[in-house]
């Protein structure tokens, strides 16, 4: 059995104005009728899998729970940082957790809560030929084909390029959000992956990776633990030491360190909703590049995305080329299509207005 541990700690400020501080995108219908943390869950359920370990901080907790249970998973463990600490603290935390509960062999798969998987089937193909690979000792990561020199994600190095058997397939180097010049040489040389974020692992073998290369991050992950308090199916991490953990993302504090990495090629239509031109793109747009969600009306507009959350008002876009416009109750961005990625400053410039 594989433990699910799923991260739904971030902001994802990108996606503002319908991912906000108290309501980031991860629990947010942005497509479909349930949100990606919800899809998240629905995923990693099933024969494979026992109860998740869902990671969040306290202003998100209630969220959590109350999305699990209207999921049909009210036996969720929903598990609280106390303090912002990025992803490195919470897997190694997870991992203790899945030791004590289940014997260090146990194989535990962390998975983000903001992305899109359209075919499950392949995905589960995935984590089964990944599992192999784990119970031998690996540190599995997925594997997603680049289209684009993306700088946000991290790139994994394989020692032989992909030959679509889905096998995994050893690791040369994992390089994190490298610099656009380095994603630009990556994607063309054919033998680099985007990481997909997911990792599949025993709890023994990631405890031992975080021992090696991020040594500080033991002592206070620990006591967190030890000093944690349980409620039912809520676990507060003790406040002081968890605070005491350094805040780094699991990616620089373990994967681009640790040498027995394998990856796992995954073609699952996978998307990190990270900002609007990809929610654009997963809405799948029309020939005229055009999409559209809730009350719209576009007349001749294309390459362009129109979204209306706003209580039945009605966004009408006229000879619109490029543009993404987003109507929410108390908030409307409208953007040039190509700048996207900049509406993180946006909102960084909005709450130091306010
Ligand atoms: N519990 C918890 N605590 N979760 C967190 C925290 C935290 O402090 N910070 C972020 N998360 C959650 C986010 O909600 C998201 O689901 C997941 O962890 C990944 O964090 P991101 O901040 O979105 O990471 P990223 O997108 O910059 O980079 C990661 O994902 C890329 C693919 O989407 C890396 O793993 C990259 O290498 C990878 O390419
Ligand atoms: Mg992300």
């Amino acid at each position: 059995m594989i433990h699910p541990v799923i991260l739904c700690g971030g902001s994802g400020t990108r996606l503002w104005p319908a991912s906000r501080k108290a309501y980031p995108k991860q629990f947010a219908r942005l497509i479909g009728d349930s949100s990606l943390y919800q899809a998240t869950l629905r995923r990693l359920t099933g024969p494979r899998f026992t109860r998740p370990l869902v990671m969040t901080n306290e202003d998100f907790r209630f969220l959590a729970s109350q999305q699990a249970v209207s999921t049909g998973l009210s036996d969720a463990k929903v598990v609280v940082e106390p303090a912002l600490r990025d992803t490195g603290p919470a897997i190694l935390v997870a991992a203790l957790m899945v030791a004590e509960e289940d014997g260090e062999d146990a194989l535990m798969l962390v998975a983000p809560s903001d992305h899109i998987i359209n075919d499950a089937e392949a995905f589960l193909q995935a984590v089964d030929a990944g599992a192999t690979a784990a119970e031998g000792g690996a540190l599995v990561t997925f594997g997603i084909t680049p289209d684009r020199p993306e700088t946000g994600y991290g790139y994994l190095e394989l020692t032989r390029k992909p030959d679509g058997d889905g096998v995994a397939i050893p690791l040369a180097s994992f390089r994190e959000k490298p610099d656009e010049e380095t994603a630009e040489r990556f994607v063309a040389a054919g033998n680099y992956l985007w990481n997909g974020g997911i990792f599949l692992f025993r709890a023994k073998d990631v405890i031992a990776a975080f021992e090696a290369n991020a040594p500080d991050l033991m002592a206070p992950a620990r006591a967190a633990l030890k000093d944690g308090k349980e409620d039912l199916n809520l676990f507060r991490l003790d406040a002081e030491s968890y605070g005491d953990c350094p805040s780094i993302s699991f990616d620089y504090a373990v994967m681009e360190k640790a040498s027995n990495v394998t990856t796992v090629p995954l073609d699952c239509e996978w998307s990190d909703l990270g900002a609007w031109d990809a929610l654009w793109q997963a809405e799948r747009p029309d020939d005229d590049g055009l999409a559209t969600r809730g009350p719209v009306t576009a007349i001749d507009c294309r390459d362009s995305y129109l979204r209306s959350e706003s209580g039945g008002m009605r966004l009408v876009g006229l000879g619109l080329d490029g543009v993404v416009a987003v109507a929410m109750p108390d908030a409307v961005l409208v953007a040039d299509k190509a700048r996207t990625q900049e509406v993180k400053e946006l909102v960084t410039t909005l709450r130091e207005a306010n």
